[in-house]
């Protein structure tokens, strides 16, 4: 007879190589308290239907109280051998209590307890993703707000396209990581419902109260269907779909701090504490920590594809391919967490270099919209308008000079309509103070969104 819990029909022992390959405790232990709180709960509802005893009852929660002591304190010894947490807390709760231990798992299955378990560890996983989202939002608005007035080209095509605000780039990731944190909490919400109850796949033959062990658990409901309960991993994508798109704003991010440390930009200088050396160059700073977080994006997208891909074609209900799901995500919710962090820590450590990106601001033409705009104020057909500030810019790539530098005869050359008063009044300055409308550069119009985040997060 084997030393397995499910060792009664099997004569032989397990190969010693697939008893490795098999478990998953490596990775599912980490929910050990989730699946203690989930057997506390279980335990309570079948003793509340008369199908324990109180004295069994009174049995399992103390012996469970002492294997989560065990488990804190790094005396508890997991075993490759009882394949999961699952498993491995049942048998040391037998051991400590008895038989009351072995009636635990009355009206249970491991598949409906996983389902359980992961739902509950990754609802408390991703409210501290979304406390540090929210941070990182904090952090954001808060250097917006110093750099309301801060200007610096924005690029389409990274080519310099118009001035805008620092502070308004910095809002648009504010947005970003809002809908983030919208997206986490949609998918949560969708996965609070409870698989307990649905044991196998089919129910159970006892009179079990699956709504009471919902409610214990912080579940909103029941699963409504045992079959789907059990099988069920659309959290686990639409969490990790989530993290992917939340690492890719990150990933944007980390790819405009890089460029703007570059020689090239020298708009900003992250703090030392966050940047590393050359072993060879003596000169370099790096910017590992935006690399790095740029770089996570592609595991954190690659273990969604990694559960799209298990889940493919699985017919119902639970399958072992489905053990595969947990490594994924805790891997890229641990990569994710850090990257918050990091970045949460790093940002308000940034230093701008207002002049050099004022200058950049001002170079490249990017003020010429804003002179065909005040000729169609004076009348001017757009078109025409259009029309006349590309002469005027390749007039002024030809002569080395900016629009602003236009003496009159030129502008008269180029056309009657164009003066010398439009050109001049072409400051950065007044092309993002002119955008103020919502949602544009204006620097008024940034503190404005400022506050209004800020009003969001008074409770
Ligand atoms: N370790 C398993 C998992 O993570 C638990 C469920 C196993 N169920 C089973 N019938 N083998 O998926």
């Amino acid at each position: 007879m084997s030393d397995k819990p499910w060792g009664g029909r099997f004569d032989a022992p397990t190969n010693a190589f697939v008893e490795a390959f098999n478990a998953s405790t490596h990775v599912d232990a980490r929910m050990y308290a989730e699946d203690i709180a989930g057997s506390r709960a279980h335990a309570s509802m079948l003793t509340a239907q008369g199908i324990l005893s109180e004295a069994d009852l009174k049995l399992i929660l103390d012996g469970l109280d002492q294997v989560m002591q065990e488990i804190e304190s790094g005396t508890f010894e997991f075993t490759i051998a009882l394949e999961d947490v699952h498993m491995n807390i049942e048998k040391r709760l037998t051991d400590i209590i008895g038989d009351a231990g072995k009636r635990l798992h009355t009206a249970r299955s491991r598949n409906d307890q996983v389902g359980t378990d992961t739902r509950l560890y990754l609802r408390k996983r991703t409210d501290d993703l979304m406390k540090r989202i929210k941070h990182l939002q904090v952090v954001l608005v808060k250097l917006a707000e110093e750099h309301a007035d801060t200007v610096m080209p924005g690029f389409t095509h990274l080519q310099t396209a118009q001035p805008v605000t620092f502070g308004h780039h910095l809002l648009a990731y504010v947005e970003m990581f809002g809908r983030d944190l919208a997206r986490f909490a949609d998918a949560k919400a969708r996965m609070n419902q409870c698989p307990l109850g649905s044991a196998a796949l089919a129910g159970t033959t006892f009179p079990i109260n699956r709504e009471m062990t919902a409610e214990l658990l912080g579940f909103d409901a029941p699963c409504a269907n045992s079959l789907d309960a059990v099988s069920d991993r659309d959290f686990i994508m639409e969490l990790l779909s989530s993290a992917s798109i939340c690492s890719i704003h990150l990933s944007r991010f980390s790819e405009e701090l890089i460029l703007w440390m570059s020689a090239q930009f020298g708009f900003i200088d992250l703090p030392d504490a966050f940047c590393t050396g050359s072993s060879i160059m003596p000169q370099k700073k790096n910017p590992d920590m935006p690399e790095l977080v740029r770089g996570k994006a592609g595991r954190i997208v690659g273990a969604l594809m990694s559960i799209l891909m298990t889940m493919k074609s699985l017919p119902l209900a639970y399958n072992k391919d489905m053990q595969e799901d947990k490594e994924a995500i805790f891997d890229a919710y641990d990569n994710l967490e850090g990257c918050l962090r990091v970045f949460g820590d790093m940002l308000p450590g940034l230093k701008a270099n207002k002049e050099a990106m004022h200058q950049a601001a001002g170079s490249g033409f990017s003020t010429a919209t804003d002179l065909a705009d005040a000729l169609v104020r004076a009348g001017v057909p757009f078109r025409d308008a259009h029309e006349i500030v590309g002469k005027s810019v390749a007039y002024c790539i030809q002569k080395g000079i900016d629009l602003m530098q236009m003496p009159a005869e030129a502008c008269m050359g180029i056309d009657a309509r164009l003066t010398l008063e439009m050109v001049q009044s072409l400051s950065v300055e007044a092309c993002v103070a002119a955008r103020n409308h919502t949602g544009g550069t204006a620097p008024e119009q940034v503190r404005l969104q400022c506050k209004r985040w800020a009003s969001l997060w008074v409770d």
